[in-house]
This record gives C-alpha cells, structure tokens and sequence, in this order.
C-alpha cells in the first residue's frame, strides 16, 4: 500500500427526517444564500421543509442552477454573492447543485483573475480560500457532499472541467434517503452507475497489496448491484435506498483512495461527451468504461480478473476470456438499469471522436493509473465504443 494522508472534515448527518436538523448547522449570524436547481426541491417539498426549519433566520435565494452547472450562471451567483454580502451558501439539491455551489464558494472570493482560472488551472493552489457550505442532498450519485471536487461547463467554449480543493468541502451534509422516492428511474440508474464506476476508477488499477482497500471497493460494487435494481423496482424501500445513498457517498469520499494508485481516464473522457452532447455524466461514463476495460486489459489484467471473480463469480476459462467475461457482465448490468453503452446509442458522429482527439492533445498529459493513455488511444478507446 502506499503512503496516504486523509482527512474527511465533512459532518454527515442521515437518515429519515433529518432535514429540519439543518438549522443547528447553520450559523445563526450568518447571512444565507440557498442555492437550487430547476425547481425540483419545490415539487418534493425538500424546499418547504428546509424555509421551515430555518425561520425566521433571514434566507436569501439563488435558483435555475442548470444540470452540468454552468459557469455563465455561476458567475451571476458570484455577482449576487458580492452584492448581498453573503458569508453561507446552503446547497439543496443535487450534483449539480452542489458542485455549482463549491465554485460559487471559490470564485467569490478568488483574486487571481477570472474564476475559471479555478477549472483550468485545476483547483487545489487557486483556491485559497471559499465561503462555507452546507448542503442538503436530494440525490446520491456524486460524492459531492462528502468530498472537494466540482465539475463545470463553460458553455460558451463547451467545456466541462473538474477542480478540487479540501476549502469547499461542506462543513455538513444532510442524508434523508426519503429524497429518493421521488427521483425518476433515470436519475436513480444514473445514480448507481455513476457510484459504481467512481469505485471501479479506484479499484480496477493494479496491485499495491492493499487487500483491505479492494474488499472496501467491492463492497461498494457488490452492495449497488444488490440494492441499486430494488431501488428502481419500488422506490419507497426505505432500507435499500439508504444503502444506496450511502454507497454513493463512500463511493467517492476519498477512503477507498487513500493508498491506492487511481485511474479517471473514464471520467474525463466522459466529460467531453457531456460537454459535446449533453449526454447525462454517468451515461458517458458507461459508454466509455467498457472501452477502456477492454484496450487496458494488460495494464489492469490483476484486478480485472480479481474483478470479474469476486463480483460476477467468473471462474472458467483463459484469462483473455474471463475479461470478456468481466466485461460483459459489466455492460449487462448498465444496460439492465436501462443505459445504454455504446456512442452509437447516442448518435455521436465521427467527426466528435476526432473533436475530442484534438482536446487532449491540444491539452497534453496522459490519462490513467500509468499515465499512458495519450490522445491516440482516446480516439482507440472512442472508436471501440461506436
Ligand atoms: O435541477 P432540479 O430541478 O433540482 O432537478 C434535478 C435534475 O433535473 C433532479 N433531482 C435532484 N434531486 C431530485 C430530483 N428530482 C426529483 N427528486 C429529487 N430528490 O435530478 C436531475 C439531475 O440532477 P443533478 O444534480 O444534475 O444530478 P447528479 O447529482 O447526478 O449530478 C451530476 C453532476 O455532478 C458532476 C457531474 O459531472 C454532473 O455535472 N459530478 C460531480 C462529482 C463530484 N463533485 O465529486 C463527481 C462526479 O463524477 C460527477 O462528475
Ligand atoms: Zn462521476
């Protein structure tokens, strides 16, 4: 196992009616920005249950924050940030929200230039300091509120990049696993996908002899194959979708990294999907998963096997054939919660393979546990997916 520092200064509080219970967290002299989404805290009545509890604490409000947060409108919340002298931001919502939220927090207070700095230059030295956050999750997916990292879309370039800085960590987040009755089956699959390949970028590198690091991971896999399809079968099995929100959670809260070599190559070529197409994060990411299980067979050969044993019970054949294996199983599991997995599903053209090529090496660097994914096996990887 390698070296490691960890820390997780993150207050989580979960299970079933504890919304109310934001207002022992907040700071009561503070002044308030809660920040949304679309609209759905209102339908749900997470809205209504967060203004009770909060009265009569002043609370000012900054809604619209789009799916992939862009950006444009966070730079409008850095404008009212400033403007209303506004010292906490409470995020009720999703991902989205929430990664929207830690760049809000971030940029407010950035002196170096334009906020984007932030995304291009990748976070952890541009973020000196950031307003505090807390926020309320309505959907487990991302890890965002348990961790320091925001993704954002320049939507005026169409880019989508991810910072990270242990400053907009949340100083709490709230759990009701009872925000899950009412996500639609496409969020709740892309829920589970969006954990499971979180896991799968920190598991499936190779091997530091770090036993307890891999039953950690597969315990996350094993629990969302479990509980992940009984979710999406009755939406108010309370227990399963407790399971669920917290594998999401410890999924991607820095734990089962810590000593381990880590991949992202999935994740980042995903993004560009996204930031092409719009096509929904985890659906990316189980379009290009598949790709890369299969072209770095050798570097992760280990852990593919170890993978295709432990979780699917592969056990026959040669090894070539119990990574097909692996990987099939992989594929039949995403498209049974009903994602499909191939770019051609999506009606991505050639010409975005070749878009793509030209971003990453334009950009330089390479991708994965070895570092050597360069933008020539991007377009392989891309190409292997149509
Ligand atoms: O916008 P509203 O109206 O709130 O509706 C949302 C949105 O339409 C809706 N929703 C959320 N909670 C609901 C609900 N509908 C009914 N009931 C509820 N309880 O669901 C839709 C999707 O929400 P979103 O926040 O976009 O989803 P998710 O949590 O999957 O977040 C995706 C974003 O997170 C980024 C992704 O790239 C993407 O931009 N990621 C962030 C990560 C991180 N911070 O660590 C890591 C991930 O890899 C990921 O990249
Ligand atoms: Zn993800």
């Amino acid at each position: 196992m390698y070296n490691f520092e960890y820390r997780n200064p993150v207050k989580v509080i979960f299970g079933k009616d504890t919304i109310p219970k934001v207002a022992d967290e907040i700071p009561t002299n503070a002044k308030i920005l809660l920040t949304y989404g679309g609209g759905s805290i209102k339908r749900t009545g997470v809205y209504e249950q967060v203004i009770n509890a909060l009265k009569p604490i002043e609370v000012l409000e900054f809604g619209g924050i789009e799916v992939n947060p862009h950006y444009e409108t966070c730079m409008k919340a850095v404008e009212f940030v400033k403007t209303e002298k506004i010292d906490f931001l409470l995020s009720v919502g999703g991902g989205s929200v929430l990664d929207a939220t830690k760049f809000i927090a971030a940029a407010a207070l950035y002196k170096n230039g334009d906020p984007w700095n932030i995304l291009s230059k990748r976070g952890n030295e541009e973020v000196q300091e950031a307003l505090p956050i807390g926020a309320v999750l309505t959907l487990p997916a991302t890890g965002s509120e348990m961790n320091g990292n925001a993704v954002i879309t320049k939507y005026s370039t169409l880019e989508k990049m991810a910072f990270s800085s242990p400053k907009v960590m949340p100083q709490f987040s709230i759990l009701d696993p009872e925000c899950i009755f009412t996500l639609p089956d496409k969020q709740v699959a892309n829920g589970i996908i969006d954990a499971f390949i979180h896991v799968i970028e920190q598991y499936l590198t190779f091997d530091v002899n770090s036993p307890i690091q891999d039953r950690f991971a597969e315990s996350i896999l094993t629990t969302l194959i479990e509980e992940g399809p009984k979710v999406l079968a009755n939406r108010k099995d309370y227990e399963s979708a407790a399971n669920f929100m917290w594998s999401a959670t410890m999924a991607l809260n820095g734990l089962i990294a810590t000593g381990v070599p880590q991949d992202w190559a999935t994740h980042m070529i995903g993004h560009e999907l996204t930031a092409f197409h719009g096509i929904d994060h985890a659906r990316t990411l189980a379009i290009v998963l598949p790709g890369i299980m299969d072209i770095k067979r050798d570097n992760k050969k280990g852990k593919l096997l170890q993978y295709g044993q432990r979780i699917w019970g592969i056990t026959s054949g040669t090894e070539d054939e119990k990574i097909d294996a692996a990987i099939s199983k992989t594929v039949e599991f995403f498209e049974s919660l009903g994602l499909p997995t191939t770019l051609k599903d999506y009606d991505v053209p050639n010409e975005t393979i070749a878009k793509i090529k030209i971003r990453f090496e334009e950009r330089g660097g390479k991708l994965g546990e070895k570092a050597d994914i360069d933008f020539n096996e991007v377009e392989e990887i891309l190409i292997s997916r149509m």
